[in-house]
């Protein structure tokens, strides 16, 4: 059996661990800090916070923001429940959009979407490849004429409505760890940047998120990095390494926070898996996906995914291929045909609307047909750093095999 996406683990990343457990600091210290540091570096901002997921890191930028009842927040039909579910957690109201034929939200969409309501709009970086945040922070720009901040809300002393007079622009780069957008990596875009290092991730902590400041003037990254520490630990004024200097046991709670912060036992594989990224992990992930898209670029039934234009590039997180003229029934079949071959696949993403949840909430697919349109004909193949060459040809022999078998 071909597995969809096993983390790449190895002895190096077993000896890391064993170092952090062995160094006698299991919780948030030196690695946590050494990994911020250089994620900082990789991505171009001056400071990078990692935390224990994706979704409490974004969840954290919400409340932070002072979005809650009465807000909208827009984002894409097309994504993982966790993009909307942030939204739904702060008692916010997610406004969903629909999304272009590479996967990314319409910027278009985004604009019509706009209200006085609007405090946020998370864009998703699908598979790797990044939306089009030049014209998306355009439209929170040119929409800053109808934001209508909170005046009474108090942040750390300062009101960020305030401050930045517009809808947020909060990037979801769970999948686009390395990709670049203009020349420069992805975090530098964004008012603020959420990546995850869940285990299937191409950048891994077996569990972990960060995220990338990179806000106007006049907000301070140094004082946000400060605050986002204290609001990810009980609202703790100050953490348990800073509490093990002798004498420095006496500590303030500022406010009723949160529990989400990343331990250096997960910043060591994080460590590992950053210095071997851009030149080991990164072209081999690269170099299967140009071999897919060899395969099936070349089979007028397939539609293989963008990776790059003049603008972006993508990670190469996932290689989401859609068959031509399928039904959602169709490419189930298919699906079910490659599984019989021992090849593990997966459908990235099921549409919010599509789901339960979202579906009692009054979101309708219908409203969102190029989402459904890309969604029905989408099949996911295994992209990881330990696939060989043999395998991928593997995986597009079970593929065009199961098509042929379904589509005759
Ligand atoms: C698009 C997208 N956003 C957010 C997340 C949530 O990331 P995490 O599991 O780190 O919370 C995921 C995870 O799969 C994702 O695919």
């Amino acid at each position: 059996m071909i597995p969809f996406s096993p983390p790449r683990i190895d002895d190096r990343t077993v000896k890391a661990v064993e170092e952090a457990l062995r160094s006698g600091w299991i919780t948030t210290g030196p690695r946590t800090k050494e990994f911020e540091r250089r994620l900082a570096a990789y991505c171009g901002v001056d400071r990078v916070i990692a935390l224990n997921s994706w979704t409490n890191a974004c969840e954290l930028v919400l409340r932070w923001y002072g979005i809650g009842p009465g807000d909208e927040v827009i984002v894409p039909a097309y994504t993982y429940c966790a993009t909307a579910n942030i939204v739904m957690h702060v008692g916010a109201k997610p406004v969903m959009v629909d999304v272009l034929d590479d996967f990314t939200i319409d910027p278009e969409a985004v604009r019509a979407a706009m209200t006085p309501r609007t405090k946020c709009i998370i864009p998703v970086d699908i598979g790797g490849l990044p939306a089009r945040i030049d014209a998306l922070m355009r439209v929170a720009m040119d929409t800053c004429g109808f934001f209508t901040p909170k005046v009474n809300l108090r942040v750390a002393g300062s009101n960020p409505q305030m401050l930045l007079g517009r809808a947020l622009v909060l990037s979801d780069a769970a999948h686009s760890f390395g990709a670049t957008y203009g020349g420069k990596k992805v975090g530098g875009q964004a008012d603020i940047t959420g990546f995850s290092f869940h285990a299937v991730k191409n950048l891994t902590t077996s569990e972990g998120g960060a995220l990338a400041f990179r806000l106007p003037e006049p907000f301070d990254h140094s004082e946000l990095y400060k605050f986002f520490n204290t609001m990810s630990l009980h609202g703790q004024s100050k953490d348990a390494l800073a509490k093990t200097q002798p004498g420095a046991w006496r500590y303030d709670v500022e406010f009723p926070g949160w529990k989400c912060n990343m331990t250096d036992i997960q910043a060591a594989i994080g460590l590992v898996e950053l210095d071997r990224y851009d030149n080991d992990t990164q072209p081999r992930r690269k170099a299967i996906c140009e071999r897919y898209a060899a395969a099936f670029g070349a089979d007028p039934r397939f539609e293989p995914p963008l990776f790059r234009d003049a603008e972006r590039e993508s990670s190469y997180h996932l290689y989401m291929l859609r068959v031509r003229e399928v039904t959602e029934a169709q490419r189930d079949a298919i699906i079910t045909a490659i599984a019989q071959r021992e090849v593990s696949v997966n459908v990235h993403f099921i549409p919010l609307p599509l789901l339960s949840y979202y579906k009692a909430q009054g979101y309708r697919i219908e409203n969102f047909p190029n989402t459904y349109k890309q969604y029905s004909r989408e099949i996911s193949l295994p992209v990881y750093y330990d696939l060989a060459d043999a395998q991928v040809d593997e995986v597009v022999a079970a593929v065009k095999a199961a098509v042929s078998e379904v589509m005759g």
